[in-house]
Parts: structure tokens; C-alpha cells; sequence
């Protein structure tokens, strides 16, 4: 759930391996940068393990938080926050005593960062995934979002500088969420009745809600084919809501679940009639553990809202004051890195399926999309081109080694010849990461780029999830 430097994986294999056969690749590693940061599961149903941690009866008994010891410094503040009742110990026990640490790292981003004072909880190491710097300059007074907060019970509330009394980007207050108790939102699941909104900070459950407004325009939480389109379904305008598992699985592509990688960030894109001007903003949630992240609009409600229900880790968020798409997307980038540059080709039409047998199929499916004139700039095979599917290994029967080498140079000079037509290059796919989404064929703009004079090569290639999830909020 992690983003591109944590989860995905990326390893190059260039062209001069070409020459030395398929199966002796491991001399030929030019580029290795492989981050893996995996959760695996058995099981089949990832929304239960957050699901059994809902009792929405007893969290709507948890006492919350009260800030004490709040102290400014250059860049924000930092304060401690301490259970404020007797514990509810839903799932797991309540961590007593929390710290909270707001920093404004730059005009457009703060960072609200709330976790165990003791340091307990999982967290993601700096050495797999290093946090952005912070500009050092920026403070309460320069920074373009500002973070307001209510001691007893704590919450807190993010505004824009420029429209201190427009509604909060992000708004944990109780009187800001829809009264409580409420029955199950989504009929069909108990897990959406809401009891009550305290924060919840326990060692095998987190909790934290924001009010949204109503039928908010809410982007993201991939990695998910979701039935309503790229904008999330929030539970208006005829849709039931929202229940994102995060949980990264390698599940190819169910509807509204989630699918190889998980991507804790939102945009939200909101229009203010009065002034007729719309802006978006982003909400990134740094924390790797399997979550439930709610989007409802509870019947009669005058708000939508998000709840976060996580299994661990701690409440590590980053808000992302945009204001357009692009620059909440650069923003977001600032703290997660950027994409692996892609090839050029790899923007052009591909050709992919898991299932070749053989190589003489694959011929003939390149040759019947030339017949058919039909652009393919890139020929894919699954791991069904390995060895009982090792890795670095050819099938000697259904792939041979020698049969494979020969077409692929053949291919590469029948393309010097037909230098205008589209380029074909074969592509082992080698199952690197579990988080190729970016590399196949049906998340890749269909622009082809035949004039690109790139030198045949075999790459092996496990792609970024991130510049998928770019993709996505670009192209609609
Ligand atoms: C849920 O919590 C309530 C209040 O603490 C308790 O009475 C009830 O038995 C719990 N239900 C389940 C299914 O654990
Ligand atoms: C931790 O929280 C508890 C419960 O709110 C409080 O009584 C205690 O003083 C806190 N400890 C510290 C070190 O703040
Ligand atoms: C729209 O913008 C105006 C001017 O900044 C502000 O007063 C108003 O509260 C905003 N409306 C909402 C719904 O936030
Ligand atoms: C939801 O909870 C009610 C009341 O406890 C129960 O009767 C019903 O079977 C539950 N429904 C589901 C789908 O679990
Ligand atoms: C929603 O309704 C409540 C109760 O009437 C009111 O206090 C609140 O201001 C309303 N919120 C919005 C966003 O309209």
C-alpha cells in the first residue's frame, strides 16, 4: 500500500543481453533498484480482517483524546495527546499517551503526524521509504493550508489560508460529522453502521473520521477498477458509498476491490458556487497496515465523510494544498519520488496475455497484426515463456532459447527494412513485482509512438504503480 519506491520494483536488462542468450541474464543487471514492500495474505476476503476489528457499538464508547503540552516551535508544533476516559479496548488496547507533530514542510504541504509516544507502532523505516525534507522556511504564518485544532475532545481541522471560513478541507470535529448512532450505511454490511466518530488509537486498530461535503468529488485510493468510474462512489447521486480495503493481494482486477498495489491518497476536487472557482487537494496517509478506508454519506446526512480504520501502524498524514490536479499530483510526488522514467516505447500499443504456448503462436499473432494492420509496438509474454515458470530460464520446448533469439533478430532487422512501420520488440515479462499495473497494456495511453527509433532490446520490466495512478487522474 506503499507508494512507488516501497512497492514497486524495477530491473533493466539491457540489449547487449541479447547476445548472450535468455537464460544467462544475471551478468547483465545494468539498473537494480528493487523496493519490495509486500503484505501477503491467504485470505480471501481482506475487508473481514477489518471488518472483525468493527464492533461499532464499543467504538462508539471510546473516550478520544485530550491535547495537553502543546509546544511551538519554527516550523509548527508538537504536543502530547492522552486517552481521556476509561479505554474501550475494541481491538487490541488503547495506546495512552500519543504524540501529535504538525510541521508545515512547505507552502503547499503539512504534515500532521500522530503516533505512539513510545514508538511502538510499526512504522515504515526511513531507510526503505526516506520522508521529505522540509523547506525549513515555512511556518503557520506562510504556509497556504493551516491546521486548527480543539483540545477536549481533540480534533482537528485543515483550512486554506486564503479561505479561513470556507469549509475545512479535512474536519475530525464531532459537531462537523452527521449525529450518531447511525445503522448500517451499505445495508448488506454491519461494518458501515457508525457509532459514534472519537478518534481511536489502539495497537491493532485506528480509527479517524473527517466530514466531507456533501457528495464530495473524491479521486484515488487505487488501486482499484472501481464500478463508478474514476470519481469515487460516495454514497450519492444514486451510489451506496465506499468501503476501500487496502490490503496489497495480487488479485488482477475485481470490481471495487482491491487489486495489486494500494495507493493511501485522495484528491478531493471541490467547486464553491459562490465564488465560482473550484480547487483540489490532496490527503496522503503514510501507513503500510491493511485498512478499510470509508467513504459514506449516511441517509438525510447534510456531509459525506471518510473513515479510516486501520489495523496498525499510526495516523501519519500529509495534506496537500493543490490547488489544481496537477499540482497535488506534483506534491504528492515530492513525497513519494517520482515514477521510473519510462520508455518511450512504452507508451505505444502493446500486445499481452498470460497463455502463449508456444512461440509459433506468438508469431502468429504478430504476424496477424500486421495482416491486419492493427499498430503493436510491443509484444509481451507472460512467465509462461520460462522454464516451469522460473525466472532466467526459457522454456527449451515451447520457447527454445535459439528459436526465440533467431526471431527476435530477425524482427529487429525486418524493422530496419520497414523503419516507418511500427517497431515490434519482445518483451519477457518477468514477474518482479507484483505491481506491473503500469506496464500492461490496459493502463498505458493507446498513443503511438512508431517514429522512435529505439534500439531492439529485451527488458525485463516490473513497472511503477505509481505513474498508473498519474494516469488515472489525467486521462479521464
Ligand atoms: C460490542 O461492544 C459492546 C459494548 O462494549 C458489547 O456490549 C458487545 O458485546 C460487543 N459486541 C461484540 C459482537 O463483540
Ligand atoms: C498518559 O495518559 C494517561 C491517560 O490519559 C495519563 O494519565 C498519563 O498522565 C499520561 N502520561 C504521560 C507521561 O503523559
Ligand atoms: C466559498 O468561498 C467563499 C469566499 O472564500 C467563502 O466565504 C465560502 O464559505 C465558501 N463556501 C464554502 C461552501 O466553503
Ligand atoms: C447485521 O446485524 C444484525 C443485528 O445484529 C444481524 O441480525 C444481521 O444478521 C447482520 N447482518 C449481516 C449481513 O451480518
Ligand atoms: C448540517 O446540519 C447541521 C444540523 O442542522 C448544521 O449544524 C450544519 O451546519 C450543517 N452542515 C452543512 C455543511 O450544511
Amino acid at each position: 500500500m506503499l507508494p512507488s519506491r516501497l512497492v514497486s520494483a524495477a530491473l533493466l536488462l539491457a540489449g547487449s543481453a541479447l547476445g548472450n542468450g535468455l537464460n544467462a541474464p544475471s551478468e547483465e543487471v545494468i539498473n537494480r533498484d528493487v523496493h519490495v514492500f509486500k503484505i501477503t495474505t491467504e485470505m480471501d476476503s481482506p475487508h473481514q480482517v477489518v471488518n472483525e476489528a468493527v464492533n461499532s457499538t464499543a467504538n462508539g464508547q471510546c473516550p478520544g483524546y485530550s491535547l495537553h503540552s502543546l509546544s511551538q516551535n519554527k516550523n509548527g508544533l508538537t504536543a502530547k495527546l492522552n486517552l481521556a476516559g476509561p479505554a474501550c479496548n475494541v481491538f487490541g488496547t488503547d495506546v495512552a499517551n500519543l504524540t501529535i507533530q504538525v510541521t508545515y514542510e512547505t507552502e503547499t504541504r503539512l504534515h500532521v503526524n500522530i503516533f505512539d509516544t513510545a514508538n511502538s507502532q510499526f512504522t515504515v523505516p526511513e531507510s526503505v521509504f526516506a520522508r521529505p525534507k522540509a523547506s525549513g522556511s515555512t511556518n503557520a504564518k506562510n504556509s497556504d493550508l493551516v491546521f486548527n485544532y480543539d483540545a477536549n475532545p481533540f480534533a482537528f481541522w485543515i483550512t486554506r489560508r486564503s479561505a479561513p471560513h470556507s469549509t475545512p478541507l479535512f474536519d475530525t470535529r464531532i459537531s462537523s460529522l452527521p449525529p450518531t448512532p447511525i445503522a448500517p450505511v451499505i445495508p448488506s454490511d454491519n461494518s458501515t453502521a457508525l457509532d459514534g466518530f472519537p478518534l481511536i488509537f489502539e495497537n491493532q486498530y485506528l480509527q479517524l473520521a473527517s466530514a466531507l461535503p456533501l457528495g464530495a468529488n473524491i479521486y484515488g485510493l487505487g488501486e482499484v477498477v472501481a464500478s463508478s468510474g474514476i470519481r469515487r462512489d460516495i454514497g450519492t447521486d444514486g451510489g451506496v458509498g465506499t468501503i476501500q480495503n487496502d490490503w496489497a493481494r495480487d488479485i488482477a482486477d475485481p470490481v471495487n476491490e482491491n487489486i495489486y498495489g494500494v495507493h493511501p491518497i485522495y484528491m478531493e476536487h471541490r467547486f464553491n458556487s459562490t465564488t465560482s472557482t473550484s480547487q483540489s487537494h490532496g490527503v496522503f496517509l503514510l501507513n503500510p497496515a491493511g485498512a478499510d478506508i470509508m467513504l459514506l454519506t449516511p441517509p438525510g446526512s447534510n456531509v459525506s465523510l471518510i473513515e479510516y480504520r486501520l489495523i496498525g501502524g499510526t495516523l501519519d498524514f500529509y495534506f496537500l494544498a493543490g490547488p489544481t490536479p496537477q499540482s497535488v499530483i506534483e506534491q504528492y510526488s515530492a513525497i513519494v519520488g517520482t515514477p521510473t522514467w519510462q520508455p518511450y516505447w512504452g507508451f505505444g500499443f502493446h500486445l499481452c496475455r498470460w497463455g502463449y504456448p508456444n512461440l509459433a503462436t506468438v508469431k502468429d499473432v504478430v504476424a496477424r497484426m500486421r495482416a491486419a494492420d492493427i499498430p503493436l509496438e510491443t509484444m509481451w509474454n507472460d512467465i509462461d515463456l520460462y522454464h516451469a515458470f522460473r525466472d532466467f530460464t526459457a522454456d527449451p520446448v515451447s520457447f527454445a532459447p535459439d528459436e526465440m533469439r533467431e526471431w527476435i533478430w530477425i524482427t529487429r532487422s525486418l524493422l530496419a527494412v520497414v523503419a516507418s512501420l511500427n517497431k515490434i520488440l519482445c518483451f519477457p515479462k518477468k514477474e518482479i513485482s507484483k505491481y506491473e499495473g503500469a506496464a500492461s497494456p490496459q493502463s498505458h495511453p493507446r498513443q503511438s509512438r512508431s517514429r522512435d527509433a529505439h534500439p531492439p532490446t529485451i527488458y525485463l520490466f516490473g513497472a511503477l504503480p505509481q505513474r498508473e495512478y498519474f494516469y488515472l487522474l489525467f486521462t479521464y
